[in-house]
């Protein structure tokens, strides 16, 4: 089987959308990840076609800055003030060399669910039987105000009438076309046309109809009187011709195309706990036996290994993330979460984040522009922002980087396996040299040597008696007198007192966090 392509497709975007009663452009409004148009595009450039051309005209600077951003290849084509689909798709073809030959798709920028296999279904039936045009329809309980398919005594489609005109004929008792508001097969507006056909029959369509606009779907009428074959293909999945025009049609087919992405990553192999409460934009690539937890968002330009663990309550935006890592209850953005590692919960990865393979951010952090190296953790309440963070390297429970002087911002470098204790402050630009100590407590100024531990922090001084003297007849002085009676008692008061005036542990949290660990 040959596969058809068309040799141009035009997507119509110059309409107004006041129904949406927004700032924004139709057409820029976004479902899935991607502006409505982007769908659009995204399907049109599936089909394969050497041209690809956007008609506007509502709009016009936002909506060809967004075209030109998507597809550097893609044509901006302006409408002129002759409104109607015709007169855009005239302008379409305006835009594109006169010289071109074969079909031509025209399709819409509002009209997000359409898949790009459809459009190649569409140019392969299109040319095998030889049509002038071929269109796309449906067939429903209640074809509302879209243009109704009518089709003649041997079920061949005779033309496209427009609901307003059928209804103004019905007003006006015509009796060839009363039934024709009743027909419940209409055009999606989705169309393949033989390019030299459409060109010349563009020319002689006018707009002496309801709406006094150009019609692109007078087109069928002119061809077929001209002896020529035009099709009328009916599409089962109706929702793929679905158009946006106000914002409850915006979340529902935001909903559905959620439904059909998500449905694809578990055909994939993908595990979604709960298809309801997951939402997974159209870009994502997920790898198979990851489990997606409920309440997950999976954004933008996210790639997620394989038999990772995602979720639940977790959003990731533009992120990488490798095989076997789990994230739980975070929000990531920009950020690259490596193999095997461990996030959450409650943490938030700011851009520029990089975690190596068997890394570890914990519960409660916060990290912007951290390198942190493999194997290397982050376990528990920290700020880590503008930091190299060497392999091995482990920061204690609520280490601040301070990295801004309220002016500027600066690096800090820790180095390999280096132990920084719980509750310190490293004043940024500083370095740890690898293999080195920071005491829990300590605010970090000045560089630290291979080896060394740097104690940054008052001297504790315990003074006798102070609680019987300042707080006497307390309970607590109550509670000192019965200990030192007893201690008395036993003769066992003991003073730690090393030799070099350091203890040995950094801190009470350090010993609490080395049996967390592992
Ligand atoms: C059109 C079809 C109708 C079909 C329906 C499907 C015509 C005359 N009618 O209806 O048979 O059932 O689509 O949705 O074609 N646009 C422009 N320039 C214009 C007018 C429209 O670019 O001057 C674009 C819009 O941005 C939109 C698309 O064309 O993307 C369709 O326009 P819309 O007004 O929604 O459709 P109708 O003309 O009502
Ligand atoms: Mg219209």
């Amino acid at each position: 089987m040959t596969t058809h392509h068309p040799s141009a497709v035009i997507i119509l975007a110059a309409g107004q959308g006041t129904r949406m009663k927004s700032a924004i452009p139709k057409v820029l409004h976004r479902i899935g990840g991607r502006s409505l148009l982007g769908h659009a595009m995204y399907a049109a450039r599936q089909a394969g076609p050497q041209h690809l051309a956007v008609v506007v005209r509502h709009e016009r600077e936002r909506v060809a800055a967004h075209v030109a951003e998507l597809d550097a290849q893609a044509v901006v084509a302006d409408q002129d003030e002759v409104p109607g689909t015709g007169r855009a798709c005239e302008c379409g073809l305006d835009a594109l060399p006169a010289d071109l030959t074969g079909t031509v798709l025209v399709t819409m920028g509002d009209v997000p669910l359409l898949a790009g296999d459809t459009l190649l279904e569409l140019t392969r039936v299109h040319e095998e039987r030889g049509s002038a045009v071929t269109l796309l329809s449906a067939v429903v309980d209640d074809a509302g105000t879209y243009g109704r398919v009518v089709r003649d005594a041997d079920g061949e489609l005779a033309e496209i009438m427009e609901f307003k005109d059928a209804k103004q004929r019905r007003e006006a008792g015509d009796p060839d076309y009363s039934h024709v508001v009743d027909i419940r097969e209409y055009n999606s507006g989705i169309y393949a046309f033989d390019v030299e056909v459409l060109r010349r029959a563009l020319g002689q369509v006018g707009q002496a109809n309801a709406q006094g606009e150009k019609y692109l779907t007078d087109v069928i009428k002119i061809a077929r009187e001209e002896g020529r074959t035009v099709v009328a293909h009916p599409l089962a999945d109706l929702q793929q011709t679905e158009g946006v025009n106000d914002k409850v049609q915006l979340a529902a087919l935001g909903k559905e195309l959620n439904r059909r992405v998500v449905t694809q990553h578990l055909r994939d192999g993908v595990i979604v706990v709960d298809p309801d409460t997951t939402w997974i934009d159209a870009d994502v690539t997920i790898g198979q036996d990851t489990v997606i937890r409920p309440g997950t968002q999976l954004l933008g330009a996210t790639t997620i290994g394989s038999e990772a663990t995602i979720g639940p309550d977790t959003t990731i935006s533009d992120c990488e993330v490798g095989d076997g890592a789990s994230v739980v209850r975070t929000q990531a953005e920009h950020a690259q979460i490596g193999p095997r590692t461990s996030v959450g919960p409650f943490s938030y990865l700011r851009p520029g984040t990089i975690l190596g393979e068997g890394g570890k951010i914990g519960g409660f952090v916060e990290t912007k522009n951290a390198d942190i190296g493999p194997g290397a953790k982050v376990p528990h309440l920290t700020y880590c922002g503008d930091a190299t963070i060497g392999e091995g390297a482990n920061i204690g429970a609520g280490t601040i980087f301070a990295n801004y002087d309220g002016v500027a911002k600066h690096h800090t470098t820790v180095g390999r396996h280096s132990f920084v204790g719980s509750d310190s402050v490293l004043v940024a630009p500083v370095e740890i040299a690898d293999g080195a100590y920071v005491a829990a407590g300590s605010t970090i100024e000045g560089r630290v040597e291979a080896g060394q531990i740097a104690v940054a922090r008052g001297r504790q001084r315990n003074v006798d008696g102070w609680v019987a003297r300042r707080r006497a007849g307390t309970p607590t002085a109550t509670a000192a007198q019965e200990a030192l009676s007893r201690q008395e008692t036993d003769g066992a008061r003991s003073t730690d007192d090393p030799a070099d005036g350091i203890p040995d542990q950094t801190g009470g949290q350090h010993r609490d966090q080395s049996s967390q660990e592992s």
